[in-house]
C-alpha cells in the first residue's frame, strides 16, 4: 500500500493573529513543533527523518517528497492566495468587503478572492503533483497548509469534494494515509503538539 503523511506546516505568527496568507516567520510554539523529530511516525528512512525536521521549518511551507533523500519544494503546495486581501483577518474582510464575505459563505470552493485564488484553483494547481505522487512507492511527507491539505486529504480518503474546504486540519498533527486502490483508505493521527 501506499502511506503518505500529511503535515501543516508549524504555526506561525499570522496563524496566531488570525491573518490569511503572507509569508511570517513561526510562532515560538511552530518552531518547537519544526525540531520535533519524525521517529514517532515511523518514517522507515533517515532521510525522511531529515526530511521532515526540514520541511516543518519552513514558513512558507511547500514541501516535500523523500525520494532522492532531500526535501523539495513544490509551489503548487502554496496556501490559498487571499489575492487583495493578503494579510487580513476575517474581521477585517467582513468590515470592508461584507458582500465577499457572503459570497464565499454561500459557495466556499468556488468563491474566488478579488485578484486571488479559489479551492477549484487548487485543485487545478494540485493536479500534475498528484500524478506524480502516485507514482511514488515510498511514504512521503507532504507539508503544506489548511487549504491545499484539505483537498489534498478529501481526495486521498475519498470523501466528497463539496465538502473538503470545511474539513478540520489541526496544527501540530501528523496524518497518515494508507491506501491501495482496493480496500478503503484509512488515516492514523498524531498529535505532536
Ligand atoms: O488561512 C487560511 C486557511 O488555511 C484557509 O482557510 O479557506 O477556511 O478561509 P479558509
Amino acid at each position: 500500500p501506499h502511506v503518505i503523511y500529511l503535515s501543516r506546516h508549524g504555526q506561525s505568527e499570522y496563524n496566531v493573529l488570525g491573518k490569511l496568507g503572507g509569508n511570517p516567520p513561526l510562532s515560538p510554539a511552530g518552531q518547537e513543533y519544526a525540531r520535533r523529530p519524525a521517529q514517532p511516525l515511523q518514517l522507515s528512512r533517515w532521510h525522511a527523518t531529515r526530511a521532515a525536521a526540514l520541511s516543518l521549518s519552513l514558513p512558507d511551507a511547500a514541501s516535500v517528497g523523500s525520494r532522492s533523500g532531500s526535501p523539495r519544494v513544490y509551489r503548487n503546495l502554496d496556501e490559498i492566495f487571499a489575492g487583495e486581501y493578503e494579510g487580513m483577518t476575517y474581521e477585517e474582510i467582513k468590515k470592508i468587503a461584507p458582500s465577499e464575505a457572503t459570497l464565499r459563505s454561500m459557495d466556499k470552493i468556488g468563491y474566488r478572492y478579488p485578484r486571488g485564488e479559489s479551492y477549484f484553483d487548487i485543485l487545478a494547481r494540485l493536479d500534475p503533483l498528484v500524478h506524480e505522487l502516485e507514482s511514488y512507492h515510498e511514504p512521503l511527507l507532504l507539508v503544506s497548509h489548511q487549504a491545499v491539505l484539505r483537498l489534498l486529504y478529501s481526495y486521498l480518503m475519498g470523501k466528497p469534494r463539496h465538502q473538503a474546504p470545511k474539513v478540520e486540519i489541526p496544527l501540530h498533527t501528523v496524518i497518515r494515509i494508507t491506501y491501495d486502490g482496493w480496500n478503503p483508505p484509512y488515516e492514523e493521527r498524531f498529535v505532536l503538539g
